[in-house]
């Protein structure tokens, strides 16, 4: 794993659409794998900026979103799917893009249904990841077990209670999710991980100590060929 440390988010976000530039510029139609959360926020802001500007084209690239709560349905401003749509689908033309669909009456039949969709669009080449404060990544939690592909996940307390700054008091938190597995994430060719802020540096730091902490899901990145860490110095500590 490449760690590079910048002073701020901003810089951080910068140096990630660096990289997704690049991967455009080599291969156009690439397969990227794409994350929610408050820490790719500015990451999407700086997507539509480069591609309003022209500097950058997704047009034909194809999207697959990591997870989705379940059940929930796409009208829900909570949903990934609006958060997707507002924050970068709305704005920036894909070839296409994909979410796992928290309103499926068969989870584990869309679950299927999402790990066949990217086989066929030939897998994911650059993965955009963040991490939750207790290691997961998707929605992935910490496991004695971890699944290969997309499934239907238990969220932890600690996940529910991270993420409850984005419901109301009147919404309901869904309790499950469907996200891809450690192993979809894991045969990405290539993965950035996104960490920021100083909640973020106890969980940043376990994963920076090199081993393989069980009770890290973030931990197999350890394990894969092209994982570049993007931190800032916050999260990491300084
Ligand atoms: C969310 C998502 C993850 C995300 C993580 C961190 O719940 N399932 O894909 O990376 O938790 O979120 P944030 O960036 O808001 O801290």
């Amino acid at each position: 794993m490449k760690k590079i440390v910048f002073d701020s988010y901003e810089e951080m976000c910068g140096a990630a659409a660096d990289i997704y530039a690049k991967q455009l510029l080599k291969k156009p139609d690439s397969v990227l794998g794409l994350a929610t959360g408050g820490t790719v926020v500015g990451l999407y802001a700086e997507f539509v900026r480069r591609s309003g500007a022209g500097e950058m084209d997704f047009s034909k690239a194809s999207a697959f979103n990591l997870d989705e709560y379940y059940p929930i349905k796409k009208s829900n401003p909570q949903s990934y799917d609006y958060f997707m749509r507002q924050k970068l689908f709305d704005h920036v033309e894909f070839a296409r893009f994909s979410i796992p669909d928290g309103e499926a009456h068969d989870p584990a039949a869309e679950c299927a249904r999402y790990d066949a969709e990217i086989e066929a669009a030939g897998g994911i080449d650059l993965m955009l990841l963040g991490i939750g404060l207790n290691g997961h990544i998707g929605f992935n939690e910490p496991a004695i077990s971890y699944a290969m592909g997309t499934g239907l996940v238990d969220l932890t307390e600690s996940s529910l209670v991270a993420n409850s700054r984005f419901f109301g008091p009147d919404e309901i938190q869904p309790p499950q999710a469907l996200s891809m597995g450690i192993g979809s994430i894991f045969a990405s060719r290539s993965i950035v991980l996104l960490i920021s802020g100083a909640n973020k540096a106890p969980i940043a730091k376990r994963l920076c100590e090199g081993k393989i902490h069980t009770d890290v899901p973030a931990c197999f990145l350890l394990l894969h060929p092209d994982v570049t860490l993007i931190i800032d110095r916050a999260a990491n500590g300084d």
